[in-house]
């Protein structure tokens, strides 16, 4: 991994991402008014946020967004599958997945709309660590500890942490970026689907925001092999004895894997590293 730097912002990327010039191109690449980008740190819970977008942005095509994997449908713009040929061949509206912070976004975004979605990092690292050792190009083969002391060292991709968020929020203000946390749309999955879609100016009525509540609940994206991410087992990018990538989907599972004292002194990692101040459930 390397740190490159853009506008004064560092981040942890895949080497091979820099050197195949992935990052220049994602920042030439044309962004349209009705096009989305969802934004993230990885584990945050960014596959939940661009099926909604998805169905927001099709009209509510339910049977359209079963027919093919999400990694197709709304493209995961550094990663080489489906790769950035296929997105420019796109028609818009387009729905796009990203890790990288603000600063290395496509340098017209601002004709689009971002959404950014953030998660608590203590169940942020967690998910991240379970997912490192199930997706094979990863296999992170250390314990828990010695994962959370990665995360802590901001040496894991996409890190750090504490910049990412700040990278989006400092745009806050943007009228074409919006903000949401895995926390509000646990507790509050109509709310936040109401949100978003009034964000890309697509109001629901209340059946129809009921029938997206159903679609993107857990139960409902785990069992669903156009979200879950099954496909990998046949691609051979899963761990099989590793979890699944629909994992557990809850709040607080950090209370599973972090003890009382280790998490005291994470507290106080997290205040100093949280100048934002940005309010973690
Ligand atoms: S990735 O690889 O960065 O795109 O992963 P990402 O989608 O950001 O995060 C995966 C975690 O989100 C959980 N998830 C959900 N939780 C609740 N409801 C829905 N619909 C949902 N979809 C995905 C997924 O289970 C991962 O979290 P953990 O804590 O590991 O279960």
């Amino acid at each position: 991994y390397e740190k490159p730097e853009m506008n004064g912002a560092k981040v942890v990327v895949p080497v091979s991402i820099l050197k195949d010039g992935t990052i220049k191109r994602i920042q030439s690449l044309k962004v349209t008014k009705d096009d989305v980008i969802v934004a993230s740190f990885p584990k945050a819970g960014t596959t939940w946020v661009q099926e909604i977008v998805y169905l927001l942005q099709t009209g509510l095509d339910f049977e359209k967004a079963g027919e093919k994997v999400l990694e197709t449908r709304s493209p995961f713009l550094e990663y080489p599958y489906p790769g950035l040929d296929f997105v420019e061949k796109m028609s818009s509206p387009r729905v796009m997945k990203t890790h990288l912070p603000y600063d290395f976004l496509p340098s017209n975004c601002g004709d689009g709309k971002i959404i950014y979605v953030t998660r608590n990092p203590k169940d942020v690292v967690v998910s991240y660590y379970h997912f490192a050792k199930m997706f094979t190009p990863l296999s992170f083969a250390g314990s828990f500890e010695d994962f959370l002391e990665k995360f802590e060292k901001n040496e894991l991709p996409y890190g750090p942490f504490f910049d990412h968020i700040e990278s989006y929020v400092r745009h806050r203000e943007d009228s074409n970026l919006l903000i949401v946390t895995y926390e509000e749309l646990s507790k509050d999955p109509r709310d936040v689907i109401k949100k978003i879609a009034a964000f890309l100016e697509k109001p629901l009525d209340e059946e129809d925001v009921q029938k997206v509540v159903m679609h993107t609940s857990f139960e409902s994206m785990k069992k669903n092999s156009a979200v879950n991410y099954e496909h990998w087992d046949d691609l051979g990018f899963r761990n099989k004895n590793e979890s699944k990538f629909m994992r557990k989907g809850k709040i607080g599972d950090w209370r599973n894997f972090i003890a009382p004292d280790k998490n005291k002194a994470l507290d106080e990692w997290i205040s100093e590293q949280n100048k934002i101040k940005f309010p973690f459930v």
